[in-house]
């Protein structure tokens, strides 16, 4: 909660991106007076700047139990994503293997690869509560030539927590590579893959810097750059990387090391917060509910409401949300992923609320305040 000029307001959108904590704000100031210089100079400027990347290389190896030399930096977790599937498509042909489920920075490039005859997309069926359909996974992957297995670690809509393990034994007994999108989950006390063979992270979900992210990928996994230029990164993402940046990579990765336990403690908060919205809304319907999800988020559907409107009327309140994902926020498109689990009607209706290791239960009581003036706009209009 914060307060500012009498104006109290709260964040629950912590899906869409995380606010940057102080030690963050402090290493990327103090990177930008002092590591300015080109990380891949060998003069003194450039070594203070080097230090820099590798201290993030480092921190993000850490949090992803692997090596530094397995960590590949990036913009974002668009471009880690991008980087692994296209990847496995370098030489044209065989089938990518994922779902309607997936982040745009997933599912637009599986069409794209599709589009340029690299790749037959087999789109797998997403049950009900949200997972991933195992049964239909497994005739995905007895068909012809599948190369890639694509799957997210956590849904950033509905939270719900996907079945890794199972996806990877799947893929594993098919001899099929695997990348996890495990931007939801990095930090989160969620599964985040480690057995997968390329995972992507990104700095501003764990409470860093915007266009900060890494690929991390197996030892021996072939990768291919997107872009073409330099030599950085061994030349597979080219282009200088900024080490004001990885200050803050650094700083928020050392930091989610030991958040998994305020993430896990959400669950009672994130749950006060259901139960007070189907309270105030009794037509309110949970998406995901029977799934495993991680604890801090909630989708929830509010028939008779446009989830855009919802929104809108709580931020006027002073409770900031978001009806569905931030990336397909201003669209008119109904949300992929509720429509992948069948509901259809839904997929307008519904507002998604995620909450951070910040969020108390006094916000949740702000929030529920501000929901019951909104909603009870419906019965005079
Ligand atoms: C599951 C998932 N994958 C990928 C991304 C993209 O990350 P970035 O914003 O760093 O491009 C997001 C961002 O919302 C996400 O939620």
């Amino acid at each position: 909660m914060t307060s500012a000029a009498g104006v109290t307001r709260v964040y629950l959108d912590w899906n869409a991106t995380t606010p940057p904590l102080p030690e963050v704000v402090e290493a990327m100031s103090a990177a930008a007076r002092e590591a300015w210089g080109n990380p891949s100079s060998t003069h003194a400027s450039g070594r203070l700047a080097r230090a820099r990347i590798e201290e993030a290389r480092e921190a993000v190896a850490k949090l992803a139990s692997s090596d530094p030399r397995d960590v590949i930096l990036t913009s974002s977790g668009t471009e880690a994503n991008n980087l692994a599937l296209r990847s496995a498509f370098h030489e044209p042909g065989g089938r990518l293997v994922t779902s309607r489920m997936e982040h745009p920075s997933v599912a637009r490039v599986a069409e794209l690869l599709e589009r340029e005859g690299r790749a037959t997309v087999r789109w797998v069926a997403v049950r009900p509560d949200g997972t991933l359909d195992l049964d239909d996974l497994a005739r995905a992957l007895s068909e012809e030539g599948v190369r890639l297995v694509t799957a997210q670690a956590v849904n950033s809509e509905t939270g719900v927590v996907q079945p890794l393990p199972d996806i990877v034994t799947l893929a594993r007994r098919a001899g099929v590579r695997v990348h996890v999108d495990a931007v939801q989950a990095f930090g989160r006390g969620v599964d985040a893959g480690p057995e997968a063979d390329t995972r992507s992270l990104t700095a501003h979900k764990i409470r860093g810097p915007k266009s900060i992210g890494a690929l991390i990928a197996r030892p021996g996994t072939p990768l291919h750059p997107v872009l073409v230029g330099g030599s950085q990164e061994r030349g597979l993402r080219p282009g200088t990387v900024d080490p004001v940046a990885a200050a803050g990579l650094a700083a928020a990765a050392r930091h989610a090391l030991g958040s998994p336990a305020r993430w896990q403690a959400l669950a009672p908060v994130r749950d006060a917060l259901e139960k007070g919205l189907c309270e105030l809304w009794p037509r309110a319907r949970i998406h995901g509910a029977s799934a495993r999800r991680a604890p801090h988020v909630t989708s929830i559907a509010f028939p008779g409401w446009q989830g855009s409107e919802l929104v809108a009327a709580l931020d006027l309140e002073g409770v900031e949300a978001s009806a569905g994902s931030a990336c397909s926020a201003g669209t008119a498109e109904p949300s992929p992923v509720l429509v992948a689990m069948g509901d259809a009607e839904a997929a307008r209706a519904s507002v998604r609320f995620s909450l951070g290791e910040d969020t108390r239960f006094e916000d949740v009581e702000f929030a529920l305040r501000a929901a019951q003036k909104v909603l009870a706009r419906t019965f005079v209009r």
